[in-house]
């Protein structure tokens, strides 16, 4: 059996790395920044989750020159016109956790008729020197309020469709088989099968 080829996937979260192993398989073996001994997080100063992805995954390409990929991720709420979007993780301010984004967020929705919303994810890959993007998407609504304990970030506020449960009333398990992660790493994963 030939080796895995070697994917540094620009993230320090141990169970972003872990999602993406399983979803990739054993073709590949995915190293995680801690492994190459860089234990800082890559900025993502821009507008668009494109920008941000592509400029974290050339980040890790200028300085160790191998086939890497990175991730960026926001719920877009239609009508906030995308908000939080690109900024999802700082919504509230720099300085505050998901407790806060959430409250601004529903504080932003009081009244509004229109909850869609979608979360999306964008990876850049860098493969063999070439750039390569990838959209995962899962769409849904915004809850009134807060639903279920579980998960991270916007998951209590969020109900995909097709379900009545938030995201954070789910199993890890059943979120991750339909999540806009999930959609965009298959798409990677199918990109890198065709490659070998
Ligand atoms: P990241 O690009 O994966 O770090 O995601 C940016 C921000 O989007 C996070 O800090 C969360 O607030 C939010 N986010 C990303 N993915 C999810 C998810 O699966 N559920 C809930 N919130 C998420």
């Amino acid at each position: 059996m030939s080796n895995p080829r070697i994917l540094v996937f620009a993230s320090r979260n141990p169970d972003k790395l872990k999602e993406v192993s399983a979803i990739l398989g054993k073709g590949f073996r995915v190293a995680g920044l801690d492994s190459l001994g860089f234990q800082s997080d890559i900025p993502e100063p821009f507008d668009t989750l494109e920008e941000n992805a592509l400029a974290k995954a050339r980040f890790v390409y200028s300085r160790y020159q191998c086939d890497c990929f990175a991730d960026d991720t926001g719920l877009e709420v239609e009508a906030l016109k995308g908000l939080p979007g690109v900024k999802s993780a700082r919504y509230a301010g720099k300085d505050q956790d998901s407790a806060a984004n959430i409250r601004k967020l529903l504080g932003e929705m009081d009244g509004k008729d229109n909850r869609r919303a979608r979360f999306r994810t964008v990876i850049a890959l860098i493969i063999r020197g070439r750039e390569h993007l990838f959209e995962g998407v899962v769409s849904g609504n915004i809850a009134a309020g807060e639903k279920g304990s579980g998960g991270f970030g916007y998951d209590p506020v969020f109900i995909p469709e097709g379900y009545n449960r938030s995201f954070a009333e789910m199993d890890t398990e059943t979120k991750n088989l339909i999540s806009h992660r999930k959609d965009a790493l298959e798409k990677l994963a199918h990109f890198l099968g065709e490659q070998k």
